[in-house]
């Protein structure tokens, strides 16, 4: 009878509830629910740090469950395990009522056991477990059938028995929960992984000994703890002015030579006022000191040009705050810093003080804005970008991640493990919307605020690296800086510092790339080159546009960080020492090949002078070999292709003889 295909539990209710044996054995059902339901509880609560990271393991728990209630029922005829599953509410539509049925069940038998006490009891044995549930659950089954007649308790007592038997292993097994615990110490240097501006434990929690406290007294300068800060979207500070809100995302140390200013603290940040006039503090914490030192917030440097647009009161603007250090503590490097209107306002915002030295620096890093690509899947593509940056010398690339489709993550966090990336997530300050989706739609409307917002990613990459190498790249992951002589970007930049310093005997702040678009369809849609894999996209589609884009549009820079004090995507805003300079590097040298559909909505005559008049260029064919090898590695790693396919080079057989294509090109 329970074999019936059409649902049981939720419509079946009402028609069998009025049964002796069937009212048990629904009940017997429903204790399996309880159990089931337990075991999610229970894992849920484990976890509950993971927010919807958890779902692999929530559903994992309720297969389990249904697999155990399935071998259970299996002498009483076949049974839909999918009952319990939420996700297989459309499994079908004749058992749609079941589910639903089955739901409201659980969900009452959740809230009466975990209800008034907050937590959920934990049965001891299976006796005491069914006559709670039918003490707890004698009220929600009521609800769910209309009164009847027999007595249930007694009829159902010859049936409990052998249940007992049945059920028994399965109520001494040990549910698979975490155990583990956090200290509050724990938990806010976890959260300092990704929340990169809080200070650290102990320290941030005040009270130790010799830490930072009050200036004078308890009613000036407090020493704003963990539990005085004020979040914007997580990875933001805030500070509220008389005329305008400032959200904060990092503080640096500055002590580069050039700096005119001396030793300074730097702090990032996004504000709701165009030439904002409120002026304001820095409290300097510094380890074993109780006073906070006090200093002038110097400048609000606006990291944008009022000609770019959004130019407007209540739109927030990046700004790049600046406070001197005063000369008793300039051997010393503030451990983090307040934000304040009046000096001995107790602060809101506590930024760690960010300053890496070490002994010598590295040649090339490279940053990459917020990624938002949460429906497009650029994973492939994008292992084939960081491994040929890798090629070309990138010794780390920094990304930001506003929201990405889940192989995209798969990819991040593989570097990640191989040391050769960096991702730090990343949100939008003050009201603007970080659903993820909604975050997507206004980004793509709003232009003007995509860059605005950008910037901040940009620049915090360059002061978080500041002292750690020798040139710092913004890219986006369609575009490689790509080396005509030599064949790295070491000697590349040997090359053309050389080279710059023929006309004027001094390092640039910046040296910029011309622009060359390499456009997906130059390439006739199914030719594909011989001998490397299709999936590669930079490999097989070397036909370019002939000209380059104009001097100094779309360029992209190696920035020197010994020189710059603000970055923009395709220059610097503000150098040390008086104006920007940027060495236009001769395309004999290196180009900045563009990887694009087509060319930028801003663009006029893309089809007439750039689609029309394409030239094979296969300078990044000098990498293939290497490139090859270590794309297929990643992608066979990551379960990508088929890890048995030996030579993928033999998947790529092309459609059609490809050197004929390539001689009808020319
Ligand atoms: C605390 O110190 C501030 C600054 O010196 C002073 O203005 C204020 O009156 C002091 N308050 C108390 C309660 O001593
Ligand atoms: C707030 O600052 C803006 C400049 O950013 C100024 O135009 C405005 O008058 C100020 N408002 C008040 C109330 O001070
Ligand atoms: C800011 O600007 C407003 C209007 O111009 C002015 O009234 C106010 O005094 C200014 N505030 C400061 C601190 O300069
Ligand atoms: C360039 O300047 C450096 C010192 O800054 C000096 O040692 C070098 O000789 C100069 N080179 C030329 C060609 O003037
Ligand atoms: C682009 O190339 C075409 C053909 O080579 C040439 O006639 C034209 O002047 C070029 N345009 C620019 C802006 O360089
Ligand atoms: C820039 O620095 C050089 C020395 O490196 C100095 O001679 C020059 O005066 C400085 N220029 C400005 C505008 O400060
Ligand atoms: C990529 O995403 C698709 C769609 O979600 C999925 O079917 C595929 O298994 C994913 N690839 C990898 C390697 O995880």
């Amino acid at each position: 009878m329970l074999a019936s295909p059409g649902g049981v539990v939720g419509g079946g209710i009402r028609q069998l509830a009025g049964r002796p044996l069937r009212r048990s054995l629904l009940i017997l059902l429903w204790l399996c629910m309880v159990y089931g339901v337990f075991h999610l509880v229970v894992r849920d609560g484990g976890g509950s740090g993971g927010g919807g990271g958890n779902s692999g393991d929530r559903v994992g728990g309720a297969a389990a469950a249904s697999l155990r209630l399935n071998a259970i029922l299996s002498g009483g005829g076949s049974y839909d395990v999918e009952l319990l599953s939420p996700s297989s509410s459309s499994s079908s539509s004749q058992s749609t009522g079941s589910v639903v049925g089955g739901h409201s069940i659980s969900n009452k038998l959740i809230s009466s056991s975990i209800g008034g006490s907050g937590e959920g009891k934990h049965f001891q044995n299976l006796d005491s477990a069914i006559s709670s549930a039918i003490a707890a659950g004698g009220g929600g089954l009521s609800s769910l059938s209309p009164p009847s007649s027999g007595g249930p308790a007694s009829s159902m007592s010859t049936s409990t028995t052998t249940l007992t038997s049945i059920l028994k292993n399965l109520v001494e097994d040990e549910p698979l929960v975490d155990k583990e615990t956090r200290t509050i110490e724990e938990l806010i240097l976890e959260a300092a992984g990704t929340i990169r501006n809080i200070p650290l434990p102990p320290y941030i929690l005040g009270g130790i000994k010799d830490g930072p406290k009050f200036y004078k007294n308890s009613s000036c300068a407090r020493f704003p703890t963990i539990y005085d800060l004020e979040f914007s979207n997580s990875y933001w500070q805030t500070l509220r002015t008389s005329n305008g809100t400032l959200h904060l995302y990092g503080a640096y140390y500055d002590v580069r030579t050039r700096n005119r200013l001396g030793p300074s603290v730097r702090i990032l940040g996004m504000m709701d006022r165009i030439e904002p006039n409120v002026s304001s503090y820095c409290q300097l914490w510094f380890e074993h000191e109780k006073e906070p030192v006090f200093a002038k917030v110097l400048e609000y440097k606006y990291i944008w040009f009022s000609k770019w647009g959004n130019y407007k009161q209540g739109v927030f603007q990046p700004y790049l705050l600046a406070c001197q250090i005063p000369k008793t503590h300039h051997k010393k490097v503030p451990r983090s810093i307040s934000i304040v209107e009046k000096p001995c306002h107790g602060a809101n915002n506590n930024l760690r003080v960010l300053y890496d030295r070490p002994p010598e620096k590295k040649g090339f890093a490279v940053c990459v804005k917020g990624l938002d690509f949460l429906h497009e899947d650029l994973s492939v593509r994008l292992v084939e970008w960081i491994e040929l940056l890798g090629l070309l010398g990138a010794d780390k690339i920094f990304f930001y991640e506003l929201a990405v489709h889940p192989n995209i993550t798969k990819v991040l966090r593989y570097f990640q493990s191989t040391g050769q990336i960096d991702v730090t997530p990343l949100t939008l300050p003050g009201g603007q919307p970080n659903d993820p989706r909604i975050r997507h739609i206004y980004l793509g409307k709003k232009v003007n605020h995509k860059r605005q917002n950008e910037v901040i990613p940009y620049n915090d990459c360059l002061y978080r690296n500041l002292y750690q190498y020798e040139y710092i790249a913004l890219l986006d992951i369609d575009e490689v800086i790509m080396p005509m002589k030599g064949s790295s970007w070491k000697e590349l930049m040997v090359a053309v510092d050389a080279k710059a310093r023929q006309s004027r005997n001094d390092s640039r702040a910046s040296y910029n790339f011309r622009n060359i678009y390499f456009m997906d369809d130059m390439m006739h849609g199914h030719d594909w080159f011989q001998g490397m894999p299709r999936y590669m996209h930079m490999l097989q589609h070397v036909y370019r546009s002939r000209n380059y884009t104009k001097p100094g549009q779309y360029v992209k820079c190696f920035h020197n960080p010994e020189r710059v004090i603000t970055l923009h995507n395709h220059f610097p805003l503000a150098c040390l020492n008086g104006s920007c300079t940027s060495f236009p590097v001769p395309t004999e040298f290196a180009q900045l090949q563009h990887y694009r559909a087509t060319c930028v909505k801003a663009l006029k005559n893309c089809d007439k002078e750039y689609k029309a008049n394409s030239v094979l260029d296969t300078t990044i064919w000098r990498y293939k070999d290497a490139l090859i090898s270590r794309v297929t590695h990643v992608l066979k790693t990551l379960g990508f292709i088929p890890s048995s396919t030996q030579q993928p080079q033999q998947q790529s057989t092309p459609d059609v003889d490809l050197s004929l294509a390539i001689l009808n090109k020319r």
